[in-house]
């Protein structure tokens, strides 16, 4: 297969940006396109000249035109859309995170492996470049064993994001808030850096912020401690709640260094460490401008020749357990086990 052939499902925010940088994908073809606004799916075929147009996800997956579908839905349809796909013998490239909860998600991957189909997670900050050298450092033991991190994400979200998707508001639709639909992305930074797995977690969420105004279910703010095999704790504080998107940072801690990547102006990581050498930070991250266009190419490359990807289905549970426990803490008021 020379060049894949996506069908995309979902066609609102982030697929209009996974539509642009398809552009640059040079093995991707994008053949159609389903969402069930018929208007949206058709403007926004127009706008990518993507020739097929759906509103029903079962005739996209059965039109014969496509090698593999992208779900950029709701939470609550990872799930469900993406069994259908692997049913089909369909891989999938799924949008963060691979399912509302652990159980869903465990689900999904089980699938996948018992049909032999592959499923990737759109967690693309694993191809950020700063974060693939955070990855790389820790990887060769650069800082030692690990003893702490810290990832501070104090993003802004307004009325409209919730007006214009109100699946986001709902609890039982998108699984959570600020934590699994945007620090979920630097949680699995720092569960992959560290490499060892969860296993227990406390958290705090509240949802301060919109109520006057829309009924928002979800946690708007949240705060979480991860323990790892090992002992190391990472803590988490996500928001959508700051005045202006400020930066996000993760700052690793051990025994013989530090690192902190931040996001903004640009990605980068400040290293320090004794005999650290800055050429060690360009780690083996394929060529591009953005990091999910990398992570789509990285994709294509795993579906058509077998070369890995970072994010399989699997790779995914691990921040989704960690998530889960948060949020299961912040309902008991107790630590969780995982
Ligand atoms: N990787 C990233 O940085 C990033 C950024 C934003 C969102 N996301 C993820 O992308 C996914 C989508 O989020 P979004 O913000 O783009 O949502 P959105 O609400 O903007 O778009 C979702 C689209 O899915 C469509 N849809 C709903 N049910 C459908 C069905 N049964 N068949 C076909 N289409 C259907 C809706 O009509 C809508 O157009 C979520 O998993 C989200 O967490 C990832």
């Amino acid at each position: 297969m020379d060049t894949l052939r996506l069908g995309i499902a979902g066609c609102g925010d982030i697929a209009g940006f996974t539509a642009l940088v398809s552009r640059f994908v040079p093995a991707l073809r994008l053949t159609a396109s389903c969402d069930l606004d018929a208007a949206r799916v058709s403007s926004f075929a127009r706008r990518y000249g993507i020739k097929a147009t759906y509103t029903n996800y079962e005739e996209m997956l059965q039109c014969g035109g496509i090698d593999a579908v992208y779900l950029a839905v709701p939470h609550d349809l990872h799930l469900p859309m993406a069994c259908a796909a692997i049913a089909a013998g369909l891989p999938v490239f799924v949008e963060k995170p691979l399912a509302r909860n652990l159980p869903e998600g465990r689900r999904l991957v089980a699938a996948s492996e018992a049909a032999g189909v592959k499923v990737g997670v759109n967690y693309q900050y694993r191809y950020d470049r700063a974060c693939h050298a955070l990855h790389g450092l820790l990887a060769e033991g650069a800082l030692g064993t690990i003893r702490h991190a810290r990832i501070n994400l104090p993003w802004h979200r307004d009325k409209k994001y919730f007006e214009a998707s109100p699946w986001h508001r709902s609890i039982s639709r998108a699984g959570g808030g600020t934590l699994i639909t945007q620090g979920s992305h630097f949680l699995d930074v720092a569960l992959w850096s560290i490499g060892k797995a969860p296993v227990s977690a406390m958290g705090y969420v509240a949802s301060p912020g919109f109520k006057a105004d829309i009924d928002v279910e979800v946690d708007t703010l949240a705060a979480g401690i991860v323990e790892t095999e090992g002992g190391a704790l990472i803590s988490i504080s996500s928001s959508m709640v700051a005045a202006r998107e400020g930066r996000v940072s993760i700052e690793v801690y051990g025994e013989r260094g530090s690192a902190v990547y931040t996001n903004r102006p640009w990605p980068r990581l400040v290293v320090r460490a004794p005999g650290f050498r800055a050429a060690r930070q360009s780690g083996p991250c394929l060529p591009g401008f953005h990091a999910l266009q990398r992570s789509l190419a990285a994709f294509v490359g795993w579906v058509q020749s077998d070369r890995p990807y970072l994010v399989p289905a699997s790779e995914a549970l691990p921040v989704l357990a960690a998530v889960d426990g948060i949020y299961r803490s912040a309902a008991s008021g107790k630590r969780e086990l995982l």
